[in-house]
C-alpha cells in the first residue's frame, strides 16, 4: 500500500507537525459579569466556574488572568435600575462604566476592554429595544444605543460590541462615537446572531428575560444562512471593525459562510448554553472537559472564526489546555 494516511498519525510529534488548525491564546475573549457592592465573588448557578464580580474583586481577578496572558474581556453589567427606556444603560456612573474606568486605573493598556452594547438588563420588560405599541421599536432605541456605546467610549472602553440586533445600530454608534472624537474606538458587531435557545443560562447571570413573548422579531431566524450573509454584509459597509456569529457550535456553518464572505476579522460566541451543557456533562463524568471543550475550540477554528468569545478561556490558558 503506497497510501497509508495513519504515517502521519504515528505520535503527537508528527501529528502536531501536520496539525491543520492552530489555536493560541492570542484568539480568546473572555466575558465577565459585573455588578455594584463590594467583595462580590459570586458563582452563576446556571453557569458553573462563571461569577458575578464586584469591581474590587474584578480587579484581583483581571490581575490573575493578565498574567496567565488573557487581555481581551468584554463587560456586561448587572443588577441596574429598570426602567421602560432602559436609560441607566447610558448612565456617566453605570456599573459598566465604573468598571471600565477602574480597569483602566490599574491596567491601563494592558487590558483590551469591550462592552456589551444592549438595553435587555436595564429595561424593566428585558427587550433589546423600547416597547410601543407592543412593538420593539426599532429607530427610537438606536439612540439610547448609540449613548452607551458614547459612555463606555468615554469610560475608556477600547471596543464596543452591539447585540441588540436592531436594523442600523452600527452606524449611528460609529457616527456618535466619531461626531465625539471617538474614531480609534472599535467595533465588534454581534452581526449574526440567532433566535437562540442557547442563550438561557445568560440570562440568569444578566437578569434580562423578556417578561413577555420571545426575542423573535429582531434576533434571526436559525432557519437562515442568506439572512445571515446579508446582516454581516449590511454591518460591514456600517462600519464595523469585526464580525461575529453567536452562537457558535450549532452554527459552524454560518462561521464558515461568512469567512468565505468578508475580508474582516470573524468572531465566534461560544454562549452560555454550549458553555453550561459542557461543564454539567463534565461534572456528571459523562465527558472529559478538557478534551470536549477543545474539540470545540479546534471547531471554531476550523470553522473559520479568527477569534473565540468563551466562558472557558481562563480554564484553557490557566490548565494548560492549548
Ligand atoms: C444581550 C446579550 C445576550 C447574550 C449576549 N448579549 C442574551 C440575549 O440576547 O438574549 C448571550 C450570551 C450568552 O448566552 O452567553 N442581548
Ligand atoms: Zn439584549
Amino acid at each position: 500500500m503506497k497510501n497509508r494516511p495513519r504515517r502521519l498519525r504515528k505520535n503527537a510529534i508528527i501529528r502536531n507537525l501536520v496539525a491543520e488548525t492552530r489555536l493560541n491564546k492570542e484568539m480568546f475573549i473572555y466575558p465577565y459579569f459585573v455588578v455594584k457592592g463590594e467583595n462580590v465573588k459570586h458563582e452563576i448557578e446556571a453557569m458553573p466556574g462563571v461569577y458575578h464580580f464586584s469591581i474590587d474583586m474584578l480587579l484581583k481577578e483581571v490581575e490573575e488572568v493578565l498574567k496567565l496572558g488573557l487581555n481581551k474581556i468584554l463587560l456586561f453589567g448587572v443588577g441596574e435600575d429598570k426602567s421602560e427606556d432602559g436609560h441607566t444603560s447610558h448612565d456617566h456612573n453605570s456599573i459598566v462604566a465604573e468598571a471600565v474606568r477602574a480597569l483602566k486605573a490599574n491596567f491601563a493598556d494592558q487590558i483590551y476592554i469591550i462592552t456589551d452594547i444592549c438595553l435587555c438588563a436595564y429595561t424593566t420588560h428585558g427587550h433589546c429595544g423600547v416597547i410601543e405599541q407592543d412593538y420593539v421599536q426599532n429607530d427610537v432605541t438606536l439612540h439610547i444605543l448609540a449613548k452607551m456605546a458614547l459612555t463606555h467610549a468615554e469610560a475608556g472602553a477600547d471596543m464596543v460590541a452591539p447585540s441588540d440586533m436592531m436594523d442600523g445600530r452600527v452606524s449611528e454608534i460609529r457616527d456618535l462615537l466619531d461626531e465625539n472624537g471617538y474614531s480609534n474606538t472599535g467595533l465588534m458587531s454581534y452581526s449574526i446572531k440567532y433566535a437562540s435557545s442557547y442563550y438561557g443560562p445568560f440570562r440568569e447571570a444578566a437578569n434580562s428575560s423578556p417578561q413577555k413573548g420571545d426575542r423573535k422579531s429582531y434576533q434571526m431566524d436559525f432557519r437562515g444562512v442568506g439572512d445571515a450573509l446579508r446582516e454581516a454584509k449590511l454591518d460591514e459597509e456600517e462600519g464595523a471593525d469585526i464580525l461575529m456569529v453567536k452562537p457558535a457550535l450549532a452554527y459552524l456553518d454560518i462561521i464558515r459562510a461568512l469567512k468565505e464572505n468578508t475580508h474582516l476579522p470573524v468572531a465566534c460566541y461560544n454562549v452560555s448554553g454550549e458553555y453550561s451543557m459542557v461543564k454539567n456533562a463534565a461534572k456528571a463524568g459523562l465527558i472529559n472537559e478538557e478534551g470536549l471543550v477543545m474539540e470545540n475550540m479546534y471547531a471554531f477554528a476550523r470553522a473559520g472564526a479568527d477569534i473565540i468569545i468563551t466562558y472557558h478561556a481562563r480554564d484553557i490558558v490557566e490548565k494548560g489546555w492549548l
